[in-house]
């Protein structure tokens, strides 16, 4: 061991300047790392480990993302460590998750003017820099009016038996096919077409087909490193947003010249031509937006119509209660009618088993937002350009919100549930846009379902999908239907 008096060290820093210099710093930054590290940083009031500089916890969040606890297991095992609160860093950004009712106020009710969304830059190049989802405010609020005419009591009305004839018909025939299917296949299908007839009337192959690919590589390919390299998944993704582009521009000069006439969406946005500025959309603001609709309305609403299989499989009683309420509305009606709007109006358990779902399914898990300045969220300081991401999740889970919230109990909602505490469409100036067309296919799925059938569940794993922001079953959530009255 070195034993070295005052004099013997100050003699063999002379001799070892450049050494001793090295061992110093060297010693200085494993300390100051070591810190950063493993102190659970409580400085400003937000407990929580920042780790490593840039890189933080990235680590622990992309090995979430990568296993079958789903990422949000990254969330929870954090709110164990440090609290309800808490911060963390991943990829150079400090992320604060908002538990609370309170918190999600002041966030979504302030959004674009306190607070903002930010997309990865493969994000926002995917969709295109006209989408509703990235443009600034003064634009966002015009497009969000113009798309609205999608969503408006008669197109809502014509989807309602659009969407039941169509989901009727494939109902009937994989219940006589006696074949196991996965939910989540089946639902993600008929969403796409359903939506796709309705925007823009295309039901034939090949177009759906080629229309269903590249929406897929887009999809897919969203989360990527922004490299235009052939081979890599940005390059892949950008490809189909290219033909994608070409398809719908295509369309809408068919329409403009009067070669082709639909009576759907994409026809009432190219006959706004004479309108005023505010009252339409250029072409490349149709193409982006058509879309982006259709990204975000069919995994959303399919991975929910899973949820909603999943949950009722595992509830008797609400399976029982529900099933009781179609049949009595199926009775009222003449033998193979579809459903119309009224219908709905009468499901009022049915709108609580889909209310329940979503508490319970959080599709989107939590609603990310960026601080314009320094500010106070919930008597919590929070700085400018931190990640404030609005915890849907937590709220819906929070036993002070939802009495044994692990429960499906669709009953809960006869009560009224307090502001910002119901967030699976999110809320303020962002709320989901489809919210309605949601519900109603999902309400026209549950109906089907549960007036039409009884099922199996063909595989009880619970665990999740890999690499995915919209939480679903990894098995798909396999069924094999039986008709009601065979099953009798
Ligand atoms: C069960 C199904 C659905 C769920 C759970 C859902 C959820 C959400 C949520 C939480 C947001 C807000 C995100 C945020 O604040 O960061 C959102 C926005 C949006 N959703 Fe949905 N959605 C569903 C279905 C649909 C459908 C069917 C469509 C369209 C056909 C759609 C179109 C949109 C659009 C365009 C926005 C952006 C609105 C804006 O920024 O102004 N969604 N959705």
């Amino acid at each position: 061991m070195l034993n070295l008096s005052k004099e013997g060290l100050i003699l063999f820093v002379q001799n070892h300047y450049g050494i001793t210099i090295v061992a110093v710093l060297a010693i200085g930054i494993t300390s100051l790392l070591w810190k950063t590290w493993d102190s659970s940083d409580h400085e400003d009031g937000i407990p929580g480990r920042l780790g490593l500089p840039f890189m933080g916890e990235s680590f622990s969040f992309f090995s979430a993302v990568n296993s079958t606890n789903g990422v949000y297991d990254f969330v929870e095992k954090r709110r164990k460590r440090h609290g309800k609160w808490f911060k963390t860093r991943v990829l150079g950004r400090t992320h604060v998750f908002v538990p609370s009712i309170e918190g999600a106020k002041t966030i979504l009710a302030n959004d674009f003017v306190h607070f903002n969304k930010l997309y990865v830059r493969s994000m926002e190049d995917t969709v295109g820099a006209l989408s509703i989802f990235t443009v600034p405010h003064k634009i966002h609020n015009r497009i969000r009016h113009v798309l609205s005419d999608f969503f408006s009591m008669s197109a809502l009305s014509m989807f309602v038996g659009k969407f039941d004839k169509m989901l009727s018909e494939r109902l009937d025939k994989l219940e006589k096919s006696g074949k196991s299917f996965k939910v989540t296949d089946f639902s993600s299908k008929i969403t796409f077409d359903a939506m796709v007839s309705m925007l823009m009337s295309v039901t034939e192959d090949p177009l759906l087909a080629q229309i269903e690919k590249d929406i897929f590589d887009v999809s897919d390919n969203m989360l990527s490193i922004p490299l235009m390299i052939p081979g890599m998944r940005y390059y892949k993704g950008m490809k189909a947003r290219e033909k994608l582009n070409e398809i719908f521009g295509g369309m809408i000069a068919r329409r403009r010249s009067g070669e082709e006439y639909f009576d759907d969406f994409l026809q009432s946005m190219v006959e706004r031509d004479s309108y005023p500025d505010d009252e339409k959309l250029s072409d490349q603001e149709i193409i982006d937006n058509l879309i982006t609709l259709i990204l975000a309305g069919q995994t959303t609403t399919a991975a929910a119509m899973m949820w909603c299989v999943k949950f009722l499989s595992e509830s008797t009683e609400v399976l029982d209660r529900l099933r009781e309420e179609q049949l009595s509305i199926d009775r009222k009606k003449p033998e193979g009618a579809l459903l119309t709007m009224e219908d709905l109006n009468d499901m009022s358990y049915g709108f609580k088993v889909v209310k329940e779902t979503l508490r319970m399914g959080n599709v989107l898990m939590w609603l990310p937002r960026v601080a314009n300045h320094d500010c106070i969220i919930d008597g919590v300081q929070v700085k400018k350009g931190w990640f404030v991401n609005v915890d849907a999740t937590c709220v819906h889970y929070d036993p002070d919100v939802y009495k044994d919230p692990t429960r499906f109990n669709p009953s809960r909602f006869d009560d009224i549930q307090k502001p910002y505490s119901f967030l699976p469409f999110g809320a303020g100036p962002r709320t989901c846009l489809g919210i309605n067309m949601a519900k109603v296919a999902m309400l026209v799925f549950v109906h089907r379902m549960t007036g039409g059938y009884k099922w199996t569940l063909d595989n009880p794993d619970s665990r999740l999908a890999k690499k995915q922001h919209i939480s679903r079953l990894r098995s798909g959530c396999p069924i094999t239907l039986k008709a009601l009255n065979k099953g009798k």
